[in-house]
C-alpha cells in the first residue's frame, strides 16, 4: 500500500544532503523524494534549484521531462504496466486498456476514490513472463485480464476489511 508522508521540507533537505555531492545529483534525489513523498510536491521545485544551484525552470523542465515523476499524489495501490516490446507481443495493450476500463482510469491518472494509479512503464525485468503488471513493488507475470480484476478486487477487500477495523 502506499501511505505517503507529508511534505516536510526538513526531511527533503536532508535527501538532498544524502545525494548533493554526487554528479547529476539531480535525478536520484527526485526519485528519492518521489519515494518519501509519494509525488514531486511544488515546494520540492525551488528548494532544489536553491540547493543544487540550477533555476527553477531547469528543475522543472526535468521533472516535467521523465513521465516517471508523479506531481499528485499516487493512489492507495500503484499499478505498473509494461508496455516495451515483450509484452506488447503478449497482449499489453489489451490489457491496459481492459485496466483502464476495469478500474475507469485513464493511463497515468488516479481512480476518483484514490484507490489506484495506472502507470505504464518500459521493461520491468520480466519480459520471459509477459505481460508484466507490478502492484505497489510486487511483480506479477503472465497477467490476462481476469487475472488483473482477481488482483485489483484482492486489494480492494484487504482496503475495506483494514478500514472497516
Ligand atoms: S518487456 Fe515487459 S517486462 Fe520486459
Amino acid at each position: 500500500m502506499s501511505v505517503c508522508p507529508p511534505w516536510s521540507a526538513e526531511r527533503a533537505m536532508s535527501i538532498v544532503a544524502e545525494h548533493a555531492r554526487q554528479r547529476g545529483a539531480l535525478l536520484p534525489i527526485l526519485h528519492a523524494l518521489q519515494e518519501t513523498f509519494g509525488c514531486i510536491d511544488d515546494a520540492a521545485i525551488p528548494l532544489l534549484a536553491g540547493a543544487l544551484n540550477l533555476s527553477r525552470a531547469d528543475v522543472h523542465g526535468v521533472v516535467s521531462f521523465y513521465h516517471d515523476f508523479r506531481r499528485t499524489r499516487p493512489g492507495r495501490h500503484v499499478v505498473k504496466m509494461c508496455r516495451a516490446e515483450a509484452c506488447q507481443a503478449m497482449g499489453a495493450d489489451a490489457l491496459l486498456d481492459h485496466a483502464r476500463r476495469s478500474l475507469t482510469v485513464d493511463a497515468h491518472g488516479t481512480t476518483a476514490d484514490g484507490a489506484f494509479s495506472l502507470e505504464p512503464v518500459f521493461c520491468l525485468g520480466n519480459c520471459a513472463l509477459s505481460p508484466a503488471v507490478m502492484i505497489d513493488g510486487v511483480l506479477h507475470g503472465r497477467v490476462g485480464p481476469e487475472r488483473f480484476d482477481a488482483l485489483t478486487a484482492d486489494l480492494r477487500a484487504q482496503d475495506q476489511a483494514e478500514d472497516a477495523r
